[in-house]
């Protein structure tokens, strides 16, 4: 049989199931295309936080990593939540640990405590507030200035999310080493390649810091770049005038850019700026998932409380 056959009756079985278990399917933007096109919805981190928490679905099988997983079991405690494959771990999320942030806390007793998203239940439960890249900005300036602020785990959008508030933050010093390989010498280069392109960075990438400092100077054109989330992306490439875009982020963001925009262009700024993990989820494990109901992520009671509170103020100011 034909590996397309062979796609297309699992593509019917995922269906058949999905209906029969009143199961929704939820993928990252950086999924590969063809468990995209399964998905019952794609979108950034924020954007599938948002849709766990509306499903009426009984079962959320979750096409991403094991942090994302976590917060929608957190947000549906009544729901099964699977995931594909349990060793989708994140690296970003695996800079600190509940214990490490306890420590850092000490040392800043009065300090308010923003995650990023990218972080495990543990963590967000030591957290005040969580965040994801769409709304790091907003949820940090809604934190009085007179506070301080202990921001993680991702330096590159502490320090980006520090230089737009204004703020002084405590910045920890994790990274994603999928962003972090993505280097201004090589921004650099594809400009030079393609001058008329509009440029997309996430704000976790290596060069976010530096494009600031070259747009700040005026030798990066300010208008053509645009520091955006995944989702966020994605809307600024269907509703520009531009037909070229550098895309600065996972490549698998390109199947949605070229899925919903017929006739541009999109050039990878790191043709090897591939998440591992994301890509473990594959449409045969997605099938496995739903049909034998592996893997469940379910976050003990008094652990999902304390995580509820932070993340249900990132909703709230989403
Ligand atoms: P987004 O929330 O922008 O989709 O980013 C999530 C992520 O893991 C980036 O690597
Ligand atoms: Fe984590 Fe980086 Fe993968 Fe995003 S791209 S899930 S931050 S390892």
């Amino acid at each position: 049989m034909s590996i397309k056959m062979e796609n297309d009756l699992i593509r019917e079985e995922i269906q058949s199931l999905k209906k029969k278990r009143n199961a929704v399917i939820l993928a990252h933007n950086y999924q590969v295309g063809e468990v995209q096109e399964v998905a019952d919805f794609t979108g950034d981190s924020l954007g599938l936080s948002q849709a766990a928490a509306r499903t009426e679905a009984d079962v959320i099988v979750f096409c991403g990593v094991h942090f994302m997983a976590e917060t929608a079991s957190i947000i549906c405690p009544d729901k099964k939540v699977l995931i594909p494959d349990l060793e989708a771990g994140c690296s970003l999320a695996s800079t600190i640990n509940a214990d490490e942030l306890r420590n850092w806390k000490k040392e800043h007793p009065d300090a308010v405590v923003v995650s990023y998203v990218n972080t495990s239940a543990e963590v967000k439960a030591e957290s005040d507030y969580c965040c994801t890249s769409t709304n790091a900005v907003r949820v940090v300036n809604s934190i009085p200035e007179d506070k301080e602020v202990l921001f993680l785990p991702d330096m590159f959008l502490g320090a980006y999310v520090s230089k737009v508030t204004g703020r002084k933050l405590h910045i920890w010093p994790g990274e994603c080493h999928v962003h972090a390989g993505i280097k201004p010498e090589q921004i650099s280069k594809i400009r030079d390649l393609h001058p008329e392109a509009e440029m997309l960075i996430h704000p976790e990438c290596g060069c976010v810091t530096s494009c600031m400092y070259y747009a700040a100077e005026g030798s990066i054109e300010n208008k053509n770049t645009h520091i955006l989330s995944t989702e966020g992306m994605i809307r600024h490439v269907k509703r520009s005038k531009a037909m070229e875009f550098i895309v600065a982020t996972e490549i698998g963001i390109i199947h949605r850019m070229k899925k919903e925009t017929s006739d541009k262009t999109f050039y990878p700024a790191n043709d090897e700026a591939v998440c591992r993990y994301m890509k473990m989820i594959t449409l045969n494990k997605v099938l496995n998932s739903l049909r034998d109901d592996i893997y469940e992520v379910k976050v003990p009671k008094e652990l999902a409380f304390k995580a509820k509170k932070a993340i249900e103020m990132m909703l709230k100011l989403a």
